[in-house]
């Protein structure tokens, strides 16, 4: 590790980080390299909003590419394609990744795309989606990608908002064993959404080729093949990278902008102190591209390190059997290993011994990361057993950031873990607990956690095209501070425990979802008067959703056909990845005496044998009511 660049002890650094952010921030940015380093390190714009060096002029593109083949390191692996489910295997190396990203981003400038516009990437875990991103990235245009599990209204409501000139897709994913027809999608997404778009790009797969519509749609390899390479176009570190939907309480998706320069500085940064992955080695985030975990750490932060990345085709489980991760780690020699605990307990579900994890070596990882949801304490234990020569980290972040909040940094200094604690905040995140009323908390206090003000780099400046909103979801809580939407402590050595969000969001196998914009759905069915939807323990997913529904006097439908319904309709609106499967139909559902639906009391209930009435509620007989219904439904603790 560089002496000057870091202090010898955590303790120290964050201090640092946390004493003078502009001073501490300006030194790390020193760590890549820019066409003009920035001299202004951090400002607040003209609507009172944090920036990172803002007068920094760069590209990502570089970066990932280009700067490693000056470096002299084309040949060595730049991305792995390993797919399971197709039978492929591929590999680029550095000097052919940049060959294929220069040439389709000469294609996409001769078909106009300029700096600052938008393109959708909605695409299966194929190289040609990373080869997507980073060509946007080369150009200056801004990525939006949307994961291939989204229905197409969801699609559509990005398209709409984004307003991107382009959508580059393939012609199917495949999901298991199932074709999964994303031509189909897409075309169905253009016509719902209100903004006309000027071309749809499309990766021909031989599983399921799409005849193509000229001259809308036109063919990615013959754009590839034909493209002239182009050199990277000069950005502003605070031009926008990418802009990723997540979900929110308001039921409406909100656009994470990620700005370039503060993105590569927190990115670089990660990969030495968070990950301690060096130049050369092989770094696996098994996610997707279309979360925030594949943006950061499969696309973006390897690249920028100078990795080998691998892009998975795969799932944990069934593609063919548990062994598929123990499978690709050992064959591709894999360092740092990185998922979410969700991917471990289906694993564990069908292979509690570990037996198939003896048959491959993974001599070469050092290092187990874990984010996307709390790293519950069985599966850490479990890990601890299936891995006992390497370190398992948890890590908590958001979509919001980029990178993590919470962490046990061993590429500085590390620390014995606490089970079911991320650790102590990265430098930069001043971390805080905070009451319902704005008061901080004490130590091992529960509270919502908030942060500081400033956000250190690579933190979302702003909601893309909505500054209002930025500043009432996020910034209103509290002056001076951004409220993260999670709960949890600090215990008197400072360890973080991140226990839940606190809001109407809910985490299905590591994904985010909002159980305002499910119930919005919902009660579109014609018979449903009114419904909530919350989240229920699942053994493998962490939580599913589940909706209680009152139907509009005189429906007759039962049960049974409702609940298939309702599925069908979720699926068909948000997307299969909602995993939405179970409705139970009841006379009426706990309020205050305001009216508001009391959803944490119905939590509650299916994960408690007893659970007080609110002294809010309007009627507490009706805690029994529910009892009674999720009994008979055999939902959460009444599952044996
Ligand atoms: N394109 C189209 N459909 C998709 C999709 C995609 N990219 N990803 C998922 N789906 C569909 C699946 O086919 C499935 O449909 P089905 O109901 O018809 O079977 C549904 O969405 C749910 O998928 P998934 O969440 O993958 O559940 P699963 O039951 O197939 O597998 C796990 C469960 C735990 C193995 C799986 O969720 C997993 O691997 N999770 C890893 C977690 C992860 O990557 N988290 C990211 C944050 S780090
Ligand atoms: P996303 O924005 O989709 O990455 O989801 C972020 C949310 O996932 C956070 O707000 C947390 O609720 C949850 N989360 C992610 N990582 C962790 C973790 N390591 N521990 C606890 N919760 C986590």
């Amino acid at each position: 590790m560089n002496e000057e660049r870091f202090a010898k002890s955590y303790r120290k650094e964050y201090e640092n980080s946390i004493n003078d952010p502009a001073a501490y921030w300006g030194k790390q940015a020193q760590a890549i390299t820019w066409f003009k380093p920035p001299e202004v390190i951090l400002t607040k714009n003209d609507k009172g909003l944090y920036r990172w060096f803002a007068d920094g002029v760069l590209n990502t593109c570089y970066l990932a590419l280009d700067h490693h083949i000056e470096a002299g390191r084309g040949d060595n692996r730049a991305l792995i394609y390993d797919s399971p489910v197709t039978q492929t295997k591929k590999t680029y190396t550095f000097t052919e990744l940049h060959d294929a990203v220069a040439r389709f981003a000469g294609a996409l400038h001769a078909e106009g795309l300029k700096k600052g516009e938008r393109v959708i990437i909605y695409m299966p875990m194929i190289p040609e989606a990373v080869i997507a991103m980073l060509a946007c990235a080369r150009l200056g245009a801004v990525h939006s990608v949307v994961f291939g599990g989204f229905a197409p209204q969801e699609l559509a409501s990005r398209i709409t908002h984004a307003k991107p000139r382009f959508i580059i897709t393939a012609s199917c994913g495949i999901e298991v064993n199932k074709v999964v027809d994303y031509m189909a999608m897409v075309r169905m997404s253009v016509t719902l959404a209100e903004h006309r778009i000027s071309g749809i790009i499309v990766k021909q797969r031989e599983e399921a080729p799409a005849t193509l519509n000229e001259p809308l749609e036109k063919d990615f390899n013959s754009l590839l093949s034909t493209g002239e390479k182009i050199a990277c176009t000069e950005v502003k570190a605070t031009d926008p990278l990418y802009i990723l939907y997540t979900s929110g309480t308001t039921g409406k998706p909100k656009g994470i902008v990620r700005d370039n320069g503060g993105h590569a500085v927190a990115l670089k940064y990660s990969m030495d102190v968070i990950y301690d992955t060096k130049c050369g080695e092989v770094f696996w985030a098994a996610s997707d591209i279309g979360w925030v975990v594949g943006h950061s750490y499969i696309v973006y932060a390897p690249l920028f390190q100078g990795c080998t990345t691998i892009v998975y085709e795969g799932k944990p489980v069934r593609t063919p059997d548990p062994s598929a991760f123990y499978r690709v780690i050992a064959e591709h020699n894999v360092t740092s290993f990185f998922t979410a605990p969700t991917a471990f307990r289906a694993i564990k579900k069908e292979d509690p011994e570990g037996n198939y994890a003896k048959k491959h070596h993974a001599s070469s990882l050092k290092y187990i990361f874990s984010a996307g949801e709390r790293l519950d304490p069985p599966t850490y234990k479990w890990l601890t057993e299936i891995f006992p020569k390497q370190k398992i980290i948890d890590n908590w972040w958001q979509t919001e950031t980029g990178w993590p909040i919470v962490a046990n940094l061993i590429g500085l200094e590390s620390y014995p873990p606490k089970i079911g604690s991320a650790t102590f905040p990265v430098p930069g995140f001043n971390v805080q607990i905070m009451s319902d009323e704005g008061e901080l908390l004490p130590q091992d206090v529960s509270g919502n956690i908030v942060i500081k003000l400033p956000l250190p780099p690579s933190c979302l400046p702003t909601l893309w095209e909505d500054d209002a909103l930025f500043k009432k979801v996020y910034l209103d809580f509290a002056e001076g501070y951004y409220l993260s939407g999670d709960g949890g402590y600090k215990d008197e050595e400072g360890y973080v425990f991140v226990m839940g969000r606190t809001d109407d969001v809910i985490n299905v196998a590591g994904h985010r979802f909002s159980t305002g914009e499910i119930e919005e759905v919902i009660g579109s069915h014609q018979v449903v008067a009114e419904c909530a939807v919350i989240g229920i323990i699942d053994a493998v997913k962490g939580t599913i959703p589940l909706a209680l529904v009152v139907l509009k006097d005189g429906s007759v439908i039962t049960e049974d056909a409702l609940e298939k319904e309702l599925t069908a309709l979720v699926r068909s609106t948000l997307g299969a990845v909602i995993a939405f499967k179970q409705a139970i139909v009841v006379k009426r559902l706990p309020k205050t005496r305001s009216g508001k639906i009391l959803r944490k009391t119905l939590r509650l209930i299916s994960e408690h044998e007893k659970v007080p009435a609110p002294p809010t509620i309007d009627d507490p007989a009706i805690i029994d009511e529910i009892r009674t219904a999720f009994s008979r439904r055999k939902v959460g603790i009444f599952v044996s």
